[in-house]
């Protein structure tokens, strides 16, 4: 079963978006299989957006993801990936959707709630970069 990593934002933290977002991906039927409040590090925010490090706004970047807590998550289900990519909206706030996150909460391009990864390669790199294999939690979702 395809995975995938979230996060909410310290501005979406800060905004007490946790509760909506992680209840949107439930009742779209996915599983959450690990969550964690961390203050990401210097060093940790330059791994995770390094593909971006020659971009001209890789200081703001690191600097707004490491300015207070986010909260991690990994989500299991079908098409995952791509379904929570559609579920948050354009990276641009100002272009995403009503009715998603970005469109709903997001107010700028670097203050914009939510992460997610955009492919099978990223998702298996960043829950590795954030998860321990013993944080992800397995159950059965039959109820
Ligand atoms: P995210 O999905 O976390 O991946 C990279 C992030 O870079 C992206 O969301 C945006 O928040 C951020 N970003 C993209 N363009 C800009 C920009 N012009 N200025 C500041 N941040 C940006």
């Amino acid at each position: 079963m395809e995975r995938t990593f979230v996060m909410v934002k310290p501005d979406g933290v800060q905004r007490g978006l946790v509760g909506d977002i992680v209840s949107r991906f439930e009742r779209k039927g996915f599983k959450l299989v690990g969550g964690k409040f961390i203050t990401i590090s210097q060093e940790l925010a330059e791994k995770h957006y390094g593909e971006h490090k020659d971009k001209p706004f890789f200081g703001e970047l690191v600097d707004f993801i490491t300015s207070g807590p986010v909260f991690a998550m990994v989500w299991e289900g079908e098409n995952v990936i791509s379904a929570v990519r559609t579920m948050m909206g354009a990276t641009n706030p100002a272009d995403a959707a009503p009715g998603t996150i970005r469109g709903d909460y997001g107010q700028t391009v670097a203050m914009n709630i939510v992460h997610g990864s955009d492919s099978k390669e990223s998702a298996a790199r960043e829950i590795k970069l954030f998860f321990a294999e013993d944080e992800l939690i397995s159950y059965d979702q039959t109820i």
